[in-house]
């Protein structure tokens, strides 16, 4: 099978949040294109759009005007259950706060995504640790989150972004709660998931971070004001 090279096209993509009788244009007319195996880093102060655009390009949004094509078709006015199904089968979403269901266990939360995607799956379990071992934590399949350092449960949580094989993984300041050694482990496993053919998109405050990817985007005031590759 294959896909187009292009992941998504946006053109004066723009989303209005009105709070009361304000309109804030979180987003205010992006254009972006994103090809296959880019490794993208978004930075821009706090409020420039940054979350707003990868709740949209993760199909956790819907745009208040403009045009969004993913793989060359038009997706800007899908419904919900469409949404919801690109969500799950195509896209891999990573939180700065890890999202992990507290009660669940380590393999449990790892297999969550496959509760929502409409395909069944038969071989659940060896999936779900195979997915804990791309990321070296099948030794910790029983435990819960609690019983985790911050760096292993980032890692459980990219482990569940990569459960439905997704072409895409977003991160939203995937290292903000890590210290400096964590970071530098994520970012390696990140780097590894690019080589094995994932396109992967991150927000990030840490120039660090950013130096990793090979193409840099600035947002301010809900635009692209930078758009450069390394
Ligand atoms: N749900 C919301 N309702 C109203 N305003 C919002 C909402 N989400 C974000 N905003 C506003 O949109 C702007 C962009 O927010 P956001 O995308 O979260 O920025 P960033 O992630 O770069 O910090 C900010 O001014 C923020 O206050
Ligand atoms: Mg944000």
């Amino acid at each position: 099978m294959t896909e187009p090279d292009t992941i998504f096209k946006l053109s004066d993509l723009r989303r209005t949040y009105t709070v009361g009788s304000e309109q804030v244009n979180a987003l205010d007319g992006v254009d972006l294109t994103i090809e296959d195996r880019e490794f993208i880093a978004v930075i821009g102060s706090s409020g420039s759009g940054k979350s707003t655009l990868m709740h949209l390009l993760g199909f956790m949004d819907s745009p208040t005007a403009g045009r969004m094509e993913f793989e060359g078709k038009d997706v800007t006015r899908i419904n919900g259950a469409a949404r919801a199904d690109l969500r799950a089968s195509r896209i891999g979403f990573v939180f700065q706060s890890f999202n992990l269901l507290p009660r669940l266990s380590v393999l449990d939360n790892v297999l969550l995504p496959l509760t929502y995607s409409r395909s069944r799956v038969a071989n659940q379990l060896e999936l779900g640790m195979a997915a804990l071992e791309r990321v070296g934590m099948e030794h910790r399949y029983a435990h819960t989150p609690s019983q985790l350092s911050g760096g292993e449960r980032q890692r459980v949580a990219i482990a569940r972004a990569l459960i439905n094989q997704p072409r895409l993984i977003l991160a939203d300041e995937p290292t903000g709660n890590l210290d400096s050694k964590n970071r530098g482990r994520i970012m390696e496993l990140f780097a590894s998931l690019l080589e094995e053919g994932i396109t992967l998109a991150l927000v990030t405050h840490d120039h660090e971070v950013a130096g990793y990817a090979g193409r840099r985007i600035r947002m301010q005031d809900g635009k692209i004001v930078e758009d450069s590759k390394a």
